[in-house]
Parts: structure tokens; sequence; C-alpha cells
């Protein structure tokens, strides 16, 4: 997976320590990167260090831990704990990745753990969403017709149309994708970025749409579609294994094709 370059790292100070309880032996450290909007000192690395012997397998886990244990005031987003919500997206251990899916095992040494890079954060590891939020809700994300619906039946698909939207349909809205695109870093305001545009491909291929000439028309600009340079980041990131440059690369191919 590759490394992110971790937000303003060089400002964040050292924090405040909280040990193992006494007689644990098979302690691991956290390093939570933490803000608050209300106090000074911002940002700071709080450490952590946690009994692994009385701590579920997974980085949620011990995020859950530190909250009912050690430190009520550290505050993240989660619900599922499946890796279905997407909630719980962060970048641990220099990557963006679901803290729900992630292994504490997989990690040498001390956890590190910041919110989604480039995004203004609200509190600790929770980043502001409202601009990806927004731009999802550009490309309308649900099935839109022209045709009448049929009276007494669903729009049908044969296998084949509906296999044509695997590697799409699957995506949780995680935005570790989204945040870990350098282009999107650069040209937030304006590039879409990879997980609304694989959620734009999700509707464009859906074979019961009947808007794919507007979606198209919609995408057709300089910088909403073409800042991907297919740098490949959103791929390699992604903890439900997706593709969103090859989602990408579908949309510029069918662009091309209309032309001509
Ligand atoms: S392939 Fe495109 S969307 Fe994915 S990281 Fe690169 S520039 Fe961003
Ligand atoms: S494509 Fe993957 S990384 Fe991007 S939002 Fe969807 S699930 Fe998350
Ligand atoms: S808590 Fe839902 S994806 Fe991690």
């Amino acid at each position: 997976m590759v490394e992110f370059a971790l937000p303003a790292n060089s400002r964040v100070q050292p924090g405040t320590f909280h040990p193992a309880p006494s007689g644990a032996t098979n302690v691991k450290r956290f390093k939570i990167y933490r803000y608050d909007p209300d106090a000074e000192g911002n940002p700071r690395l709080d450490t952590y260090e946690v009994d692994l012997d009385t701590c579920g397998p997974m980085v949620l886990d011990a995020l859950i831990k530190i909250k009912n244990e050690m430190d009520s005031t550290l505050t993240f987003r989660r619900s599922c704990r499946e890796g279905i919500c997407g909630s719980c997206s962060m970048n641990i251990d220099g990557t963006n990745t679901l803290a729900c899916l992630k292994p504490i095992a997989d990690i040498p040494g001390d956890v590190k753990i910041y919110p989604l890079p480039h995004m203004p954060v609200i509190k600790d590891l929770v980043p502001d969403l409202s601009l990806p939020y927004a731009q999802l809700q550009s490309v309308e994300p649900w099935l839109q017709t022209k045709s009448p619906t049929p009276p007494d039946s669903e729009r049908l698909q044969s296998p084949e149309e509906r296999e044509a939207l695997d590697g799409l349909w699957e995506c949780i809205l995680c935005f570790c994708c989204q945040t870990g695109c350098p282009s999107y870093w650069w040209n937030g305001e304006r590039y879409l970025g990879p997980a609304i545009l694989l959620q734009a491909a999700r509707w464009i291929h859906d074979s019961r749409d009947e808007f794919t000439g507007e979606r198209l028309d919609a995408l057709e600009d300089p910088f909403k579609l073409y800042r991907c340079h297919t740098i490949m980041n959103c791929t390699s990131t992604c903890p439900k294994g997706l593709n969103p440059a090859k989602a990408i690369g579908s949309i510029k191919e069918m662009l091309l094709q209309r032309r001509f």
C-alpha cells in the first residue's frame, strides 16, 4: 500500500502520556493525533499504552478501549465494526484505511493514527467531509429514467448488465481514496475526486439509467474529471479492493467514444 505524507506533521506537539495499567505484559503504544477546537495547544500527539491481552484484534477495538477505559475525550467516527459503513476511515501507520479492518498485529512498532489527510479537522480523528458529500450530491447518485415505470414489474437487468456494476456498487464512501489523491489535495474544490467519480461511473454503467448522456455531459470538464492523472494512489489505498482509477478511465473512454 502507498504511504502518504501526514498532515501538518511538523506542527504536531507532544501530548499527554497514558501509561498501561500495572501488571500489563503485552503492551502496544498508540500515538494519536488530537485536535480540540475549544482548547489551546493544537494539534498534539497523545500516547496511550494499551494492554493487548485485554483488547480486540483491530485498531478500532483499541480506539474503543482507549475511549472507554483511558480517555473518554478521544473522538472518532465508527458504527458497524464490519467494514460496511465507511465511518472509521483514518490514516493508520501512514495509510488511509478502515480502523475496523486493520489488524493491530500487522503494524510493527508504535501505531500512529491521524485523521484522513488534507481535510479540515472537526475534532481529533473526525474530518469535515462536507465538500465530498456536496460533490456526491452534484453527480445525482440515484437511478434516473425517462420511460414510464413498468406497471407490474421492476426495471430488469440481464445477468451481464448487472455484472457491469461489479467493482462499483461495493463502494462504502469511506473517502480513503478521495483523501489519498494528490490531484484532490491540490484541486479539491474543482476536481470531483476518485470516490465521487466512481459513484458517477456506477450510474453511468447502470443499464436501467436513462440519463447517461446528461451524466457524461456534466463530467466533460477540464477540472471535474480530467484532473485525474492516473497516479493510482486511490486504487492502492481502497480498503474494499476497488479500482477507482479504472472507473475514471471508463468514463474518459465513453467520452472519447461518443466523439467519433
Ligand atoms: S488515479 Fe486519478 S483519482 Fe486516483 S489518485 Fe491518481 S489522480 Fe487521483
Ligand atoms: S472507492 Fe474504496 S476507498 Fe474510495 S470511497 Fe469507495 S470504498 Fe472507500
Ligand atoms: S466501523 Fe463501519 S466501516 Fe469501520
